[in-house]
This record gives C-alpha cells, structure tokens and sequence, in this order.
C-alpha cells in the first residue's frame, strides 16, 4: 500500500521534532530534500504505529544487499516524544526482527549518531553491537586508533 501525503507530512512532523535539533549539529547538516528523498525512496518500506487514528511512532526499512549479507537498513525510528519510553521502540525492533528472519535477511543495521546518546543506550540494550564498516569498529587484537565521525554503524545479527 502506498503512503499518502497526509501519512508523508505525519511522519515527517514526527522525524522532524525528534531529529531536527540532531541533525543541525551534526556532519549531515539539516536538509530535509534529501532527508525526504530518502526516507520515501520507492524501495522504503514502513511500519506506523497509530492511537485512536493519530500517527505515534514508525520505522522505516529497507532490504538491501550487501557483501557480507542481505540486511534489513534501518533508516529511521521514531516514537513521538510523548510516547518515549513505553515499549514502542522495542516493539518495533522486535517486528523488524521477525520480519528480517521470515525473509532470511543476516541482520538489521542502522547509523546512529553518537551525540544522539538516549538512542545509543536504547540500541545497546536491544542486542545492537558496532558494525564491521562502521568507522567505530575496531577488529579484535587491533589498538583503537580514534576518528573523526560523529556517527556509528550498529548491526543486530538475526541467526
Ligand atoms: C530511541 C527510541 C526509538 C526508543 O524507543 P522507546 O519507545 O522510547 O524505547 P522503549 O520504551 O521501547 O525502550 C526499550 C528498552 O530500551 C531502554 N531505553 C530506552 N531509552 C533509553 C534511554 N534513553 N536510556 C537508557 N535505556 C533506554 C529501555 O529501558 C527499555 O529497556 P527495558 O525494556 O529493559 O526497560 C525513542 O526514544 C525515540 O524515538 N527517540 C527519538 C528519536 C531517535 O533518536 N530515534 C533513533 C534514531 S537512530
């Protein structure tokens, strides 16, 4: 089913409340053209999370192909911030889970920003450990050598 623009300009409100103040800071910069371009491209796919018909959380997702195996790219998920804290996100980590193993796919990734630390203890708890391409991971027996990035690569393994 496609997304109306009534859910587009819902799901936006939500990104943008949540996000805004993270993205300014950040290397990304704030530029919602193609902050929008990305998160609507045709291969996202989506899960809403509705109360009495008002929009209150969702993920965005897509299957992609990569060398070390198929993923489920998480490009966003947001819970309204009224509704922090009460299991939605959970909820709906452990949908795309189910989803990721019905389909076969290796594991969920997603970028995260290390300023963004509330985010970073929710992923830790939820299973996420730094993935091999993120700029953060470093191989066992290696020294950590530090970078510049603001971001981290996160991956869940689904096997
Ligand atoms: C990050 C986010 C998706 C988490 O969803 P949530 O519904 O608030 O989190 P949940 O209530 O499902 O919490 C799940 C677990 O993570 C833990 N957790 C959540 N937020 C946490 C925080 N700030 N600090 C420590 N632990 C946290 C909870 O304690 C819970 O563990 P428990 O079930 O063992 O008690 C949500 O807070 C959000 O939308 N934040 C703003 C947008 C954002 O940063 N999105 C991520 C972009 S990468």
């Amino acid at each position: 089913m496609e997304l109306d623009e009534h859910q587009r300009k819902n799901i936006w409100d939500i990104f943008e409340g949540n996000m805004h103040h993270l993205y300014k800071g950040s290397s990304f910069g704030w530029d919602p053209q193609s902050k929008i371009a990305e998160l609507f491209a045709p291969l996202s796919r989506f899960i809403l999370v509705h109360v009495q018909g008002r929009l209150i959380a969702f993920v965005a997702f897509r299957f992609e192909y990569e060398h070390d195996g198929n993923t489920i790219y998480c490009y966003d998920l947001q819970v309204l911030s009224s509704y922090q804290r009460s299991g939605l996100g959970r909820a709906l980590v452990l949908g795309l889970e189910t989803l990721g193993r019905a389909w076969e796919m290796v594991k969920i990734t997603l970028t995260v920003f290390k300023a963004n630390a509330s985010a970073c203890r929710f992923y830790e708890n939820m299973g996420f450990q730094i993935d091999v391409a993120s700029p953060g991971y470093v191989p066992i027996g290696e020294v950590w050598r530090g970078n510049q990035v603001d971001y981290e690569i996160l991956s869940k393994n689904l096997n």
